[in-house]
């Protein structure tokens, strides 16, 4: 008999224009957790207001995260993708859980502790977002919850709520566990930094080929002469490369380099070639999905609907526990 598989869930806030660094660092990886667990995949458009004021915005952001897991390969039908507000019984649970999480916890928040350290104004939802975290989490049964690095107290303390909750009233919620991929790499951005929206270096995962190749062409490199040989290890133009070239191509290019009569401008259009080449058939399947709203529509329902039936049996269980029956 086969085993049950084990439950991983990925949540997104839907942001605009998704990046490379999003795909390679987030998008795929999480896709690939496909392969061996039961995979939920939501957009979490509830914690994009503890900053957004633009509501059109948002509601169209939604969309295009919908767009973008059918366009990279997401089967809908195996898996789960939903938007976060779709199940608002997630706020209930958030109450149920902030009753038994103390003020001190919250405190000591990554995202809470730098908004204070820079002077920023915090408002509830910001010093509570790590308990509408916790809620995703545990009102879905996870196991595993995969996370860069920067999520994984996120994921602790969703761990630690949830033994509150359990040593209060009996073993009600599962304790998730954080799934911290290692091999995921930090994709750097036309600048060298890390590529990210606040830098604006970033280049956009489905963009126009045209608009794809000026943004390619606009990276930073050294000002080494059209014939001096140059150094593709260690340059950014290598760095990106690398990411969707084989060995050989990248070995090809980097001997030509330095060999010297080659500038960094045709580099940089192999670059493109090979980027272009990876992006160009999820980039089609991402334009015709956003153009299809009633498709758009389908899937949230189909999956807010299959969400819905996991979360009300956890909801059902609480309420009874805690004595609200
Ligand atoms: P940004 O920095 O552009 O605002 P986000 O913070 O919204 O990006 O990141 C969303 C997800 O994409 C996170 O899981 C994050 O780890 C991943 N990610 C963002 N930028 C990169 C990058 N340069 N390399 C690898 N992963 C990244
Ligand atoms: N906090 C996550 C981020 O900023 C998004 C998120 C919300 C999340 N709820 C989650 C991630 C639950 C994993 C599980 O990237």
């Amino acid at each position: 008999m086969s085993q049950k598989k084990k439950r991983s869930l990925t949540g997104l806030k839907p942001t605009g224009n998704l990046h490379l660094g999003n795909y390679l660092g987030a998008l795929r990886p999480a896709l690939e957790l496909s392969k061996s667990y039961d995979c939920i995949y939501f957009i979490a458009d509830l914690h994009s207001l503890t900053q957004t004021r633009d509501a059109q915005a948002l509601a169209s952001q939604v969309l295009d995260q919908v767009a973008t897991w059918l366009a990279i390969g997401l089967d809908t039908d195996k898996h789960i993708l939903f938007r976060q507000s779709d199940v608002p019984s997630v706020t209930e649970l958030t109450w149920y859980l902030s009753c038994v999480t103390g003020h001190g916890l919250l405190e000591k928040a990554h995202a809470f502790k730098d908004a204070q350290a820079k002077g920023q104004e915090v408002n509830m939802g910001t010093f509570c977002y790590p308990i509408l975290m916790a809620a995703d989490i545990l009102l879905y049964d996870t196991d595993v919850v995969p996370v860069g690095k920067d999520q994984k107290q996120h994921v602790e303390m969703a761990r630690d709520m949830a033994g509150s909750l359990n040593a209060a009233y009996g073993e009600l919620l599962v304790l998730p566990e954080p799934l911290i991929q290692e091999e995921v790499m930090l994709i750097p951005g036309l600048d060298g930094r890390k590529m990210s929206k606040s830098y604006n270096n970033e280049v956009p995962l489905f963009c126009d080929e045209k608009t794809l190749r000026k943004k390619l062409m606009s990276l930073k490199t050294d000002s080494t002469g059209m014939e001096e040989p140059k150094a593709l290890d260690g340059s950014t133009v290598g760095d990106l490369f690398k990411l969707f070239a084989t060995k050989a191509q990248y070995d090809d290019l980097s001997a030509r380099l330095a060999k010297g009569g080659m500038g960094w401008g045709h580099a940089k259009e192999e670059l493109f070639v090979a980027i272009n080449d990876h992006v160009k058939e999820m980039r089609e399947r991402y334009v015709a999905c956003r153009k299809d709203e009633a498709l758009l529509q389908r899937e949230l329902a189909k999956g807010a609907e299959k969400a819905q039936a996991v979360a009300s049996q956890t909801i059902k269980r609480v309420r009874q526990a805690v004595g609200l029956r």
